[in-house]
This record gives C-alpha cells, sequence and structure tokens, in this order.
C-alpha cells in the first residue's frame, strides 16, 4: 500500500510516521532504525553536547540514507529538568539549529513549550517545522507563527503533561475543525486501529512515542523492556501515574506499550502497523492499493 498525507509529502518518508523526541534514548543509532523502517527518525537534539552534535548528524547519513529529523525540546517552566537538557540557553537551540541546516536536515520538530524564535529560523532556512504541543490554544499559536505542521499530544500520552489537557479524541478532531495546519496525532497510538482512528480524526501523520520503547533497537535497559511489556495497564496504580491531573510529567509509559508482548525489530513493528492498516482498509472496502488524505 503507498501512504500519502501531507505530513510525509514534507519529510519523503514511506509511511506518515513521526519518531517522538526522548530525552536520554532519542538516540542517532535508534533514529536511523527507524527511518530505515520507512518512518522519519528524529533525533532528540539536546542528548548530545553541542561540540559533539555535528558528528552524530554525519554519523547519521552513514546509517541511513532516508530522511530523518531534529527535535530541539524546550522545557516548560516547573517541569523536573532531565540531566541533558540542564543549562540549555535560548542562544543554544539556535546553534544546534544552524548545524544540522549546514548538514542539509530539513524536518525539525520543536516541543514541548514556546519555540517561535527556533520555528522562525526553521521556516526561514526553508525548511518543515513541526511544532508540539498539548493545548489547542498553544496549538492556535503554533499555527498564526507559522508551523509546517502541528503535534497534539493527548492526556493518553507519556512525558510532559498539562493538567488541562484533552483526550487524543477531543484535540484532534476538534483540531481539524479550527486549524488549517496539517495536525500529527500523539499519545497512546501503538497499533494499526490507533493509527487509522488518529487519520479518521483527521491527523495526517501519527507519532510512535511509548509504543517504540520496546523495541530491539531501543536503547533502553532490557530490564525496562521487559517490565515496560508486563506493565499491567489496566490496574489503578498504572492509571494513577499515567492520567493524574497533579502530574506535570509521567514516568510511566503510555497503554500504547500493551500492544507488544514480545520483543521486535522498530521495522517489524512500523510494517505490522502499516499492513493491518492496509489490510483493515481493504476490509472496509478500498480497492486501490493506494491510500491518500490529499483531496485531489
Ligand atoms: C522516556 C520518554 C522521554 C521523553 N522525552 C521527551 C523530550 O525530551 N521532549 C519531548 O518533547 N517529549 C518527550 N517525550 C514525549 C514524547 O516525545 C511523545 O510526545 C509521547 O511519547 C507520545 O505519546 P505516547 O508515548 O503515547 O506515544 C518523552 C516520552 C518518553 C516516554
Amino acid at each position: 500500500m503507498i501512504w500519502k498525507t501531507s505530513i510525509n509529502k514534507m519529510t519523503g518518508t514511506k509511511y506518515p510516521l513521526i519518531m517522538a523526541a526522548f530525552a536520554g534514548l532519542g538516540r542517532t543509532e535508534f533514529a536511523a532504525a527507524f527511518s530505515n523502517a520507512g518512518g522519519l527518525g528524529i533525533i532528540t537534539g539536546l542528548n548530545y553536547r553541542l561540540d559533539s552534535f555535528k558528528s552524530e548528524l554525519i554519523k547519521m547519513k552513514e546509517l541511513t540514507d532516508k530522511p530523518f529529523g531534529i527535535n530541539l525540546t524546550v522545557l516548560p517552566p516547573g517541569v523536573r529538568t532531565f540531566d541533558p537538557l540542564k543549562n540549555v540557553t535560548k542562544d543554544d537551540y539556535l546553534k544546534y539549529l544552524e548545524i544540522a541546516i549546514d548538514e542539509g536536515v530539513e524536518v525539525f520538530t520543536t516541543s514541548a513549550y514556546q519555540a517561535t524564535h527556533i520555528g522562525e529560523r526553521i521556516i526561514e532556512a526553508g525548511c518543515y517545522w513541526f511544532h508540539k504541543c498539548a493545548l489547542l490554544r498553544h496549538a492556535i499559536s503554533a499555527e498564526r507563527a507559522g508551523a509546517s505542521a502541528i503535534t497534539l499530544i493527548g492526556m493518553e500520552a507519556s512525558g510532559f503533561k498539562n493538567p488541562f489537557q484533552h483526550t487524543t479524541l477531543i484535540n484532534i478532531t476538534l483540531a481539524k475543525r479550527l486549524l488549517k495546519t496539517p495536525i500529527i496525532a500523539a499519545g497512546g497510538i501503538g497499533d494499526a486501529r490507533g493509527f487509522l482512528g488518529a487519520i479518521g480524526m483527521g491527523a495526517e501523520g501519527v507519532c510512535l512515542g511509548s509504543a517504540i520503547l520496546t523495541t530491539r533497537e531501543s536503547p533502553a535497559a532490557q530490564e525496562a523492556k521487559e517490565r515496560w511489556r508486563k506493565t499491567d495497564v489496566l490496574s489503578e496504580e498504572y492509571h494513577r501515574q499515567l492520567y493524574h491531573r497533579d502530574l506535570r510529567s509521567t514516568r510511566v509509559l503510555s497503554a500504547s506499550i500493551a500492544h507488544q508482548k514480545e520483543e521486535v525489530s522498530i521495522k517489524e513493528l512500523i510494517e505490522k502497523i502499516m499492513f493491518e492498516a492496509a489490510e483493515i482498509l481493504k476490509l472496509w472496502g478500498l480497492k486501490e492499493d493506494h491510500f491518500t488524505t490529499i483531496p485531489k
């Protein structure tokens, strides 16, 4: 099945799948594996110091000849600071950006706070700027600031939390009415039905976060991967850790991990999602071997 949405038209990838940003884990080799599997692999820029960032981009181009992107995470105030993100100044973000632009990177994801100063430079350089946010009103601001696409994270997601966040279902369907900018759905997606659900709600692409952390290429510790696969996502304790309104960020992965019970490669996971999505579409009556969300 050939997939064509405004997102993978921008990214040049086989599938409209974007890798999430991961403090600590969004490393070059993992991102290369995601790109080689047909999605847009994302290196979380701040996992590397400025003086070693360029060599990571060179390494990335040796590991994949497919498109890839860079994430620049701007921390919201009051959120616990991950080690790699300590002491990063506003100017440092622009330095990371210039290095990546020089190395030919064309897609940048920003998160989780105001990133307009970064986005303006991305657009000026002729690149694509995908901004990720949790609230619709922030998405509206990002559209006004000129973002090429907006990733909306539902409260099902792992990572940073906003106490006023809605679910992926509400975020995406409302955003589809309110925004003209293409939307990428994030939060709780890890199988073909989740992928198709997001497309049905109006997303043009899907961001995979927790679901890929249990794969073979994920740099997470083996012990953590096994624990995640065994997580009882139906328990009250897990529910509290993921959805509690007072959380500013959560340490547990989203329930999208419940779709995997054994370790597979990132390619196997992505192929399974996209193969099953194609099968479901055929079951629903799609006759063609291509699927597009772009109107003729
Ligand atoms: C271990 C981990 C680290 C993360 N680190 C970041 C980060 O540094 N920057 C960011 O914008 N989002 C971060 N996130 C959030 C993800 O990028 C993404 O928004 C989220 O995982 C999507 O929801 P899902 O986990 O349900 O797929 C992180 C998520 C996890 C699980």
